[in-house]
């Protein structure tokens, strides 16, 4: 056992009724998918007005054709690691109940989880902010820049949330919901920067629950609302609090 933290999280994990995965792009840097900020992160590399919603509208060719490198080339043969794959199999055994996902990927869907609350959207659908409807991608739709809508014709957007977007109303709602009802906040992999995602642990937090994050080094949550810090990778780290959890499930079963 690296470290004694673990066991004791799967412990926690094993005796509430309830518990609620929040995940930000540090659960997919395993997959391949690099995070945004630090010295490799996407926005190191690409200007980030790309995904600015006005800048979107006033120049779809140019926004189009950097989104369309970053998240329908580079990423989309991504694959679950992992990290992905022990919180669907926790939801499957009752461990998990929901997972908020800030990430875009589609990575947690892959893998299998069911209940996954897509706080910024997915990039696997675009949407006609005009008529509404939604596409899945294909890439047939992205051979001409910008992609328009086969109904109205209108410039078709990746089914994510530009900076200057809200966040969808009902992904809010229920991830607010789970502040309220779930004993345990599980934080993976995100700096916790980003607001108002970023506040719901906190929000969680002063609602008396528990918070284990796991993350390569200190958050901005770790000093302020973390109780347990698993420090190491996604991957690694989520393995074996998973075989743990499975363990104290066969000595409860016995
Ligand atoms: N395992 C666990 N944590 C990791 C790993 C890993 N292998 N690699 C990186 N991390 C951690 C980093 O230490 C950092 O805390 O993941 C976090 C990634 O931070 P960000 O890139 O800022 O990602 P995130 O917090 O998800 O960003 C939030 O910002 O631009 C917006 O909408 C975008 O959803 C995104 C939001």
């Amino acid at each position: 056992m690296q470290d004694p933290h673990i066991y004791q999280a799967a412990e926690i994990i094993c005796s509430v009724k309830r518990v609620t995965a929040f995940t930000g792009a540090g659960i997919s840097a395993e997959s391949g998918i690099p995070p945004f900020r630090g010295p490799n992160g996407l926005w190191s590399r690409y200007d980030s007005s790309v995904l600015d919603i006005h800048h979107f509208y006033q120049d779809p060719v140019r926004s189009w054709s950097t989104i369309k490198k970053i998240f329908y080339e580079n990423f989309q043969a991504a694959i679950p690691n992992a990290a992905h794959l022990a919180l669907s199999d926790m939801e499957a055994h009752g461990h998990i109940h929901a997972v908020i996902t800030q990430n875009i990927d589609n990575l947690h869907q892959k893998a299998g989880s069911r209940v996954v609350i897509e706080y910024h959207g997915n990039s696997q659908r675009l949407i006609c902010r005009k008529c509404g409807r939604l596409y899945p991608v294909t890439e047939e739709l992205l051979l001409d820049l910008p992609p328009l809508c086969p109904n109205c014709h209108q410039v078709l957007k990746p089914d994510f949330v530009f900076f200057g977007e809200p966040i969808p109303v009902k992904a809010h709602q229920n991830a607010l919901r789970e502040t309220r009802a779930s004993d345990v906040w599980l934080v993976i992999g995100t700096t916790g920067e980003v607001f108002p995602a970023a506040s719901l642990p906190l929000e969680a937090k002063s609602r008396g629950k528990k918070i284990i994050e796991i993350n390569i080094e200190p958050s901005s949550y770790t000093p302020q609302i973390t109780d347990i810090f698993l420090q190491g990778t996604a991957a690694s780290v989520m393995s074996e609090l998973n075989s743990w959890i499975r363990k104290i499930d066969v000595l409860h079963a016995g």
